[in-house]
């Protein structure tokens, strides 16, 4: 069944789960199953730039990944890098705009080099805004935005009292952005896994057990079709919506 263009989700966010035992399965080392995964985000986005999408936010990895073995860290590190610097004229290209969401000030200079760089090379394309979330957490992003709060507060800018919803809002990592309509998460773990813990207030969820490797475009669409026909209520009653 075809959606409406009104049924689609402005903003989608994943989290790109079930890597390593998309590996074990088929007897490889996990470092295969990061491999595949790139390769069905890439699609991923390509699919998304032909759609209605306007903004895809791809948790790679996450404040608490670093807590895996080394090797594995330094293998994630450099796919990232190894890939960012192949992929990234195909995604200007395709008039995709990369940015960045997390504290990269943890990752080796190369790499913070070629996030700024590409960052800054597609920043006006207008197809699809893809957020690649890495060294991301919610609660490190709320603790940065209480940070600059705070500071406002200090220096006098802003009373305690008039701190609002916008404020935090407004001091997230991407406050440009609107939150999140639809959830993904692969991989069959039903949790969000200190994901965009602000932004997902009122975001649908969309669970699946399918292994991020093998969440192709017919398994995004399953996923549209699900959120297309969802009631999304904020709070009020469905006859309200209805009149
Ligand atoms: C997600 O796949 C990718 C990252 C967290 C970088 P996993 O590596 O978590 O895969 P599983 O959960 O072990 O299968
Ligand atoms: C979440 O996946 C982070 C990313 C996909 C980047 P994990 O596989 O690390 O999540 P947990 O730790 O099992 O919840
Ligand atoms: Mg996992």
């Amino acid at each position: 069944m075809t959606e409406l263009i009104d049924d689609y989700p402005q903003h989608i966010a994943v989290i790109m789960d079930g890597n390593g035992r998309w590996a074990k399965q088929r007897g490889k080392h996990r470092y295969a199953g990061h491999l595949a995964g790139v390769q069905q985000a890439r699609n991923l986005i390509e699919t998304c730039v032909d759609l209605p999408v306007k903004v895809l936010t791809l948790f790679a990895f996450s404040s608490e990944n670093w807590r895996r073995p080394a090797l594995e860290v330094r293998l994630l590190l450099n796919l990232f890098l190894l890939k960012l610097r192949s992929e990234i004229k195909t995604l200007h290209a395709n008039q995709v705009c990369f940015r960045l969401i997390g504290d990269v000030s943890a990752f080796p200079d190369k790499l913070q080099n070629r996030v700024s760089y590409s960052e800054d090379l597609t920043q006006n394309n207008q197809a699809l805004l893809l957020q690649v979330a890495a060294n991301y957490g919610g609660r490190w992003d709320l603790t940065q935005a209480t940070r600059r709060i705070a500071a406002q507060v200090a220096q006098g800018e802003l009373q305690p009292e008039d701190i609002t919803e916008a404020h935090i809002s407004q001091n997230l990592a991407f406050p440009d952005v609107p939150d999140p309509d639809l959830f993904i998460r692969t991989g069959g773990e039903v949790r969000i896994s200190n994901f965009m813990l602000w932004q997902c207030a009122y975001t649908e969820c969309y669970f699946t057990d399918t292994l991020w490797p093998d969440f192709d475009a017919a398994a995004l669409q399953q996923a549209l079709h699900s959120f297309a026909h969802r009631q999304r209520r904020f709070g009020r009653t469905g006859e309200q919506l209805k009149t």
